[in-house]
């Protein structure tokens, strides 16, 4: 039987870390990896919360590191599932840096981690499907199924060719037909 769906605002999670000494780098700022752990976690409890499974991180897309967040600052990290396949859930993260003292804060990374729910063998599992509300989560939701196919064309899991939504980016169908 079909899961019932779920909104996008049901799965949604905020994290609150504050950057200690031994999460930083020699120049005093918060390393990639201690980063890129707290952004596993949150986004990770968001996929656990939209399936009721267990869940694993499949893949995790590009991650930029443009600003440095400093050793003594906030760091919030919201997550949601953006849209669900069968066993996959695409979810967005987005890390905000706050200096207290200063009154500073800015959004400083945001990113997309795949996860497939499991069953207790780790084989996986259907997850309910997701019902975007806001016009964030319907745009969102739409790029979910290009990303999907790219991801998985880069890890070798889907021929190009068959990356038809992903193909429709690059080629417009319009140019080079006959008249
Ligand atoms: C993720 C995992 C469960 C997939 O298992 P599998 O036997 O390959 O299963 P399938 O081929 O049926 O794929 C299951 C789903 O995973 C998705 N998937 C698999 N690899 C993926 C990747 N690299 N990126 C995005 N999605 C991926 C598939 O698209 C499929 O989604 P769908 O059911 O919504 O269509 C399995 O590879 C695994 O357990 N990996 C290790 C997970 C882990 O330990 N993570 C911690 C980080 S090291």
């Amino acid at each position: 039987m079909a899961k019932k769906a779920k909104k996008s605002s049901e799965s949604c999670v905020t994290m609150t870390e504050l950057v200690l000494p031994n999460d930083t780098n020699t120049l005093n700022n918060l390393m990639g990896g201690k980063l890129m752990h707290w952004m596993d976690v949150v986004s990770a409890i968001a996929a656990q919360k939209h399936s009721n499974r267990i869940v694993v991180t499949a893949s995790a897309d590009n991650i930029s590191f443009k600003h440095p967040i400093q050793l003594g600052d906030v760091v919030t990290l919201k997550a949601k599932v953006t849209r669900a396949f069968s066993s996959s859930m695409e979810v967005y993260v987005e890390v905000f840096a706050e200096n207290i003292p200063s009154g500073t804060k800015f959004k400083s990374h945001s990113a997309f981690f795949t996860f497939v729910a499991v069953d207790q063998g780790g084989r996986p599992i259907d997850v309910p499907e997701l019902m975007p509300e806001t016009d964030e989560e319907k745009e969102l939701y739409e790029g979910a199924l290009r990303r999907r196919q790219l991801r998985l064309v880069l890890a070798k899991r889907m021929k190009p060719e068959e990356a038809t939504e992903l193909k429709s980016i690059f080629f417009d169908k319009t140019i080079g037909k006959a008249e």
